[in-house]
């Protein structure tokens, strides 16, 4: 029986999308390895692996071992009064990985409650210490964090896409986004802007939430290590707490472990997700250190109020802890760089046309800037045509694959970027008649 599109487009909102006029959606029947199976019996060559998630590849037979192995003890026991070897044996694994320090590890449903619970860590760590004035939570401009009420709040409140909230959201206070870029010269204009704002609100800012080195779905925009290492710096100075919300740069994408490492720095809480669980089930984590565990701990309130159902869920634990012990092994290290250099060389074929505006790579990231928006369903009808999964945003098109993908597969994903760039998949030029 074939999957039921006409009931999908009637009645099942897919992300970012209107019902009274959803976008196309592609019917996928399988995955292995790199490769989408569409209904019909066509393969794509997947440029995103599921939005940063499956590193590893789909099928993957050691991250299935680990879910069916699960599966046969127990799928689900709630956490509350009851512990389990997944949840234990991950944590341990994480707080070996992650940057000294820390080492107290809240399991989240997905990445935006990763979010809120780190918000709420650093909200009531402040309560606890009687610091009642600090309640505001200084972001970047261009952040991107979730899609929950207080993870939009620390969102970009102009340009990003939960613009039209930004009246019934917590007003927070928004640095510029970093101008110094990844590998350019750094810029003291970054760090005059951010001081202004430390010391002009520092006494009303609980914590400051950054997207180290790589802020993604705000504009996929890659900035200079000195201006991670300067939020550290401004944040001890002046008695904020620093959270680095790494769901999408963590284990390995950007070329280190975790991002924060590109700058040398440990922040007070973690937030982990997508990959964490190598793509298979939604779980993130929120890590903090002992200095926020046991000042929430000497509170009024001493237990951090948050609790949800499906915390800590054993199916979800037992496969991020395969996919990390993967990530653990090494191999991304080599992959990750082999991916980066082809990148850098097959990429650099699209910035003399005309409507690139520029190409930057960091990691096992490509991205390419255009002059204009794209329409979306065209540019993927395009894709597909070509064998391969895209997924573009506003004027981007990018592409972040599983770790796994060879020299040919990615190849074949940066030449379609190449050729679709040179079609008219500008929201304007798709409005032309014929075009
Ligand atoms: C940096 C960052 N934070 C938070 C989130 C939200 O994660 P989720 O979609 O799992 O709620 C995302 C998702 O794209 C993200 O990129």
């Amino acid at each position: 029986m074939s999957i039921d599109l006409q009931f999908d487009h009637d009645h099942i909102w897919h992300p970012y999308t209107s019902l009274a006029k959803p976008l196309p959606v592609y019917p996928v029947t399988s995955a292995h390895g790199c490769q989408l199976q569409l209904e019909n019996g066509q393969h794509l060559i997947d440029g995103t692996a599921s939005w940063w998630s499956a590193v590893h590849g789909y099928n993957h037979p050691v991250l299935n071992s680990a879910v069916t192995t699960q599966l046969a003890k127990m799928s689900h026991v709630m956490f509350g009064g009851i512990t389990h070897q997944p949840a234990v044996d991950l944590a341990k694994q994480l707080c070996k990985m992650l940057p000294a320090g820390l080492d107290r590890v809240f399991f989240a449903d997905s990445g935006s409650i990763a979010v809120e619970v780190a918000l709420k860590m650093a909200l009531q760590y402040r309560l606890s210490q009687g610091q009642q004035g600090k309640t505001r939570i200084l972001s970047l401009q261009k952040a991107y964090h979730g899609d929950t009420f207080a993870a939009m709040s620390v969102c970009d409140p102009d340009d990003g896409m939960h613009q039209i909230f930004t009246s019934q959201l917590i007003p927070q206070i928004f640095a510029p986004a970093p101008i110094s870029r990844f590998s350019g010269p750094w810029l003291e204009s970054d760090e005059q802007a951010l001081r202004a704002l430390f010391r002009q609100h520092h006494t009303e800012i609980a914590a400051m939430i950054v997207e180290p080195i790589l802020q993604g779905a705000g504009g996929m925009r890659m900035y200079h290590p000195t201006y991670l290492r300067l939020c550290r710096q401004l944040c001890d100075e002046f008695d904020v707490l620093l959270i680095a919300d790494e769901i999408a740069t963590g284990f390995g994408r950007t070329g280190k472990l975790f991002a924060c490492e590109h700058a040398n720095i440990t922040p007070d809480i973690i937030c982990l997700g997508k990959a964490l669980s190598g793509g298979y089930i939604t779980l993130a984590a929120t890590v903090c250190n002992q200095k926020v565990a046991d000042g929430i701990a000497k509170g009024q309130a001493p237990a951090l109020m948050h609790g949800p159902t499906f915390m800590a869920n054993p199916l979800a634990c037992a496969v991020a802890l395969a996919s990390t012990q993967l990530i653990a092994n090494g191999a991304w290290q080599q992959q990750v760089a082999a991916i980066e250099q082809q990148l850098k060389t097959q990429l650099a074929a699209l910035q003399p046309l005309c409507n690139v505006v520029d190409v930057r790579v960091l990691g096992a990231v490509g991205v390419v800037e255009l002059s204009a928006n794209i329409d979306v369903a065209l540019a993927q009808r395009h894709f597909v045509e070509l064998g391969v999964w895209i997924r573009p945003f506003g004027r981007l098109l990018y592409i972040m694959p599983p770790f796994i993908i060879s020299e040919a597969e990615l190849a074949k994903l940066t030449d379609a970027l190449y050729q679709v760039c040179q079609m008219p998949i500008s929201q304007q030029a798709a409005a032309l008649p014929g075009a």
